[in-house]
């Protein structure tokens, strides 16, 4: 199989991704998507928008320094600034990509830019150029490349190969195309712009009409070879193409793709989870791939089939896409050393030993709790040690629920922040309502939840519970996350979470020690 014959993986879940509202990530969430992406093998990672916020130019920097096997791209528009905070983020890569865009459609050249088709023709080829100076792969996008005029994108396309792009992306912005129109649009553009072999070409398709994966693998089949997709189609609006349905779409019907990812499929799903845990976006049951319900067969027909031969419903296996098999990983007698190789074949690492040492503690904790430890329950557990970690982090230390039927529920917490205790005690209109007051009476964030959500983390009564809170702030929107076989006390931490990422505590309330 020649290199032609390779499909290109671009994930933007960390930058068109984190476009979706409520979907912000910190840094040290970004770093470890970003490690996960890089083992689930995808080949180019767009880690943020540089330009944008001294976070997100963090975050790309922090990426870059610490991804090696996956390309890391920073998103730019056509302008210096851009580029040259794009470039300056990607300095630590072993690989980088700048990719910049500008919008080629007449109606956002009309009314978005306010500019002439000439002048948007001037400012893609200046900036392709800017951008080559400074690192050697680019990539240029045509935004809403769907409603450009044909003969100008052919014109814009064939200008910025030549200006020096290597790869030229069409995305479909608004997700207005459909498969026949798209696929063809990529065809007649490839065999009429005439030095088109010397760039790849990319599609980015948006959901809108819910026909991302399928306008994305028609233009494959007629000459894409970089697709620009999400995990779980997280994204802008109704989101991106999701990665996992067009990875295995080319892996499962090889006869009519004839092609291939080098995508380590098995690490699917705890990529899936990982980013649903920490947007707070959870996988609907159905979503093909990563859906709980993904691989269950219901009907006695169905079952009846799968049992007589697996191939009768089954189109693909689902331990192939990572729905973990070895369902029994560990116990309450599992010593350090199993422990610490089950981490290694999930993939997990810490910082230090002392992390490591934390994560075993809280694991023999949870395994006095439970009887069966899970593949799940080690991730909840690892980033609920991780969040615990950040500097200035606010634990929960304490907390007592009092809920009787008639009566107001109350909620006496103590939390822990730089070493110190702080207690408080409230009521509230359910038990959850009282935990968040009796933490507001200590911090008064002046927040508003926005959003709170409880997942199993796994099957069973005993299961741990995984709850989101989303919380707002001057138009800033945190999700914080919390892991426990309580759910009151999953709910408490999560909270503290949300309020340690909104910003350093000590400064929101002085009783917390703050100015
Ligand atoms: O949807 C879009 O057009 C984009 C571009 C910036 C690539 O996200
Ligand atoms: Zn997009």
């Amino acid at each position: 199989m020649d290199s032609k014959d390779n499909l290109i993986i671009f994930d933007t879940t960390l930058r068109d991704g984190e476009q979706s509202p409520g979907a912000s990530m910190t840094k040290d969430e970004k770093v470890r998507i970003a490690k996960a992406l890089e083992k689930l093998r995808v080949d180019v990672i767009e880690a943020g928008f540089a330009v944008s916020s001294q976070g997100d130019f963090d975050a790309v920097q922090a990426i870059a320094n610490s991804i090696k096997e996956s390309r890391i791209c920073s998103l730019s528009r056509a302008v210096k600034g851009d580029i040259e905070a794009a470039a300056q983020a990607l300095k630590g890569a072993e690989a980088g990509r700048i990719h910049t865009f500008i919008a080629t459609s007449p109606i956002h050249m009309k009314y978005k830019l306010q500019m002439e088709p000439d002048q948007v023709m001037d400012q893609a080829i200046a900036a392709v150029k800017l951008a080559r100076g400074l690192i050697d792969d680019v990539e240029f996008s045509l935004e809403d490349a769907s409603r450009t005029e044909f003969d100008y994108m052919c014109r814009i396309t064939e200008a910025v190969i030549k200006a020096g792009a290597t790869t030229i992306n069409l995305p479909d912005t608004v997700g207005y195309s459909d498969p026949g129109e798209y696929g063809s649009m990529i065809q007649r553009l490839m065999s009429t712009v005439p030095n088109a072999d010397k760039a790849i070409f990319s599609v980015h398709c948006h959901n809108d009409l819910g026909l991302a994966v399928a306008n994305s693998l028609a233009a494959v089949k007629t000459g894409a070879r970089q697709v620009e997709c999400t995990i779980n189609g997280l994204g802008e609006r109704a989101g991106n193409a999701s990665l996992e349905e067009l990875v295995m779409a080319i892996r499962t019907r090889k006869d009519i793709f004839p092609m291939q990812t080098k995508i380590d499929t098995t690490q699917i799903v705890p990529t899936s989870r990982l980013v649903s845990s920490v947007t707070g976006f959870p996988v609907q049951p159905n979503k093909a791939i990563v859906g709980a319900n993904a691989f269950a067969h219901e009907s006695g027909i169905h079952q009846d089939g799968i049992l007589k031969f697996r191939e009768t419903y089954e189109i693909m296996k689902a331990e192939d896409v990572g729905w973990s098999t070895n369902k029994l990983s560990l116990g309450k007698l599992s010593g350090r050393a199993a422990f610490a190789a089950r981490l290694e074949e999930l993939g997990i690492t810490f910082e230090s030993k002392d992390d490591f040492n934390q994560a075993f503690v809280r694991f023999k904790e949870l395994a006095d709790k439970k009887r069966e430890i899970f593949d799940e329950d080690l991730q909840a557990l690892v980033s609920d040690v991780q969040i615990g970690a950040e500097d200035d982090a606010i634990t929960v230390k304490d907390l007592e629920v009092l809920s009787k039927t008639g009566q107001l529920p109350t909620a006496k917490i103590c939390i822990r922040y730089k070493d110190k205790d702080h207690q408080s005690e409230a009521s509230g209109d359910g038990a959850v309502d009282a935990i968040f007051n009796a933490i507001e009476k200590l911090i008064n964030s002046e927040t508003h939840l926005q959003l709170y959500s409880v997942n199993a983390v796994t099957e069973g009564t005993d299961s741990q519970g995984e709850v989101t809170v989303r919380l707002e702030k001057e138009g800033r929107i945190i999700n914080g996350q919390g892991a426990d076989t309580d759910i009151l006390l999953a709910s408490a931490k999560a909270y503290v979470n949300a309020l340690t990422i909104m910003g350093n505590p000590g400064r929101l309330h002085p009783q917390l020690g703050g100015v």
